[in-house]
């Protein structure tokens, strides 16, 4: 029978506001991308929820489409949740998403009206939810009007099965747009979830400052670059690793020598400021105040131990920046 770490609020300033909003999130989610699908063991995923909402982690990110197959995660988390963390759903932020492929024909992706309701009742129905504390619309569909995706967002929080509407993938023009449609739709838009990391800065020239601008928190996903801003694959590629077991968004042609060759410097760097380089990878993201939480995945209970660990040291000097630049420029 669980029952939660009583000491799980005591971590100082884990929680940030997101952008002009009411909603504070942890400054680490924990995502159910990976490790949470029908083949992956329900007992490992479990340890992991059941950790990190121990460590004061609130906020579980699930989408319509993770597993595999698709549609497993959010079963597995609706066991997690019926069997464990249900007396507690008041304590939890839990987000699905809806735009990616999810079944044949005209109605099974991308940005239409019928697609979205649909996908978010089939999403409550896995989880035994009757609603979820933050529905996105997961990309943007260039060929629906963005009035017609974000109405029907809109009306998934009027209609009570969502508390906040969210975008994700949203370049900054339509950021801006949607957050105006969303405004004038009275469900102002909370949160737009990006990918970021100091492997990966797309969002740095525009979006930040439009999520800053119009009052919107970012949670920045893969904020480790899928496990390889981290020492996972400092002595090859382990069988039990991403790159080594589910090649489909991370293969170990990815991990060069010339990644390896900067990813050993930043784990010198972060040796220096006692953290691990993961958690040297968590702080930098986060020194923006815009980014509300950085959404990480686990496969073992101890990486969300570490992961958390991040924000016992969330400063960096100029010099330690300075030193960063120069690792990814070189
Ligand atoms: N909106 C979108 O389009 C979108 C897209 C992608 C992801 N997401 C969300 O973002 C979440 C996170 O994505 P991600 O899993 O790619 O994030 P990530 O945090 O960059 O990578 C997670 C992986 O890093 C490794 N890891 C984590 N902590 C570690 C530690 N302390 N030490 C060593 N290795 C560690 C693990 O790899 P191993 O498995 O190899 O152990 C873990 O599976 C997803 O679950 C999902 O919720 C959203």
């Amino acid at each position: 029978m669980y029952s939660p770490a009583t000491t799980r609020y005591a971590a100082p300033g884990f929680y940030r506001r997101c952008g002009r909003s009411g909603l504070k999130l942890p400054l680490i989610s924990l995502g159910m991308w990976h490790n949470f699908g029908a083949k992956d063991s329900y007992d490992n995923a479990r340890a992991i929820a059941l950790r990190a909402f121990d460590l004061g982690i609130t906020c579980f990110d699930l989408a319509n489409n993770y597993g595999p197959p698709d549609g497993a995660a959010e079963e597995t988390f609706g066991n997690i949740l019926r069997h464990d963390l249900r007396r507690w759903r008041d304590e939890m932020i839990i987000t699905t998403k809806a735009g990616y492929y999810m079944w044949p024909g005209p109605y099974g992706e991308w940005g239409s009206r019928k697609y979205l309701l649909a996908s978010l009742d089939q999403s409550l129905k896995r989880m035994g939810l009757e609603y979820v504390d933050i529905f996105y619309s997961h990309r943007l569909d260039p060929e629906t009007p963005l009035e017609e995706t974000l109405g029907a967002v809109a009306h998934a929080v009027k209609s009570g099965k969502a508390l906040y509407a969210g975008i994700s993938n949203y370049p900054a023009a339509e950021t801006a747009r949607a957050a105006k449609i969303l405004r004038e739709l009275g469900t102002p838009c909370l949160i737009h979830q990006a990918r970021y990391s100091m492997l990966d800065r797309w969002v740095e020239p525009q979006l930040l400052a439009t999520l800053e601008a119009e009052g919107i928190g970012a949670t920045v996903f893969s904020p480790l670059a899928k496990g390889v801003l981290t020492d996972r694959y400092f002595k090859g590629i382990p069988a039990d690793s991403r790159a080594g077991h589910d090649q489909r968004f991370l293969r170990p042609a990815d991990i060069t020598d010339a990644v390896l060759a900067k990813t050993k410097k930043l784990n010198e760097l972060a040796s220096s400021r006692h953290q691990t380089l993961a958690q040297m990878a968590l702080a930098w993201v986060l020194r923006h105040p815009v980014v509300t939480s950085a959404l990480i995945g686990a496969s073992k209970v101890s990486q969300v131990d570490d992961c958390a660990g991040a924000v016992k040291n969330l400063n960096f000097t100029r010099e330690e920046l300075a030193l960063i630049e120069k690792i990814l420029a070189d």
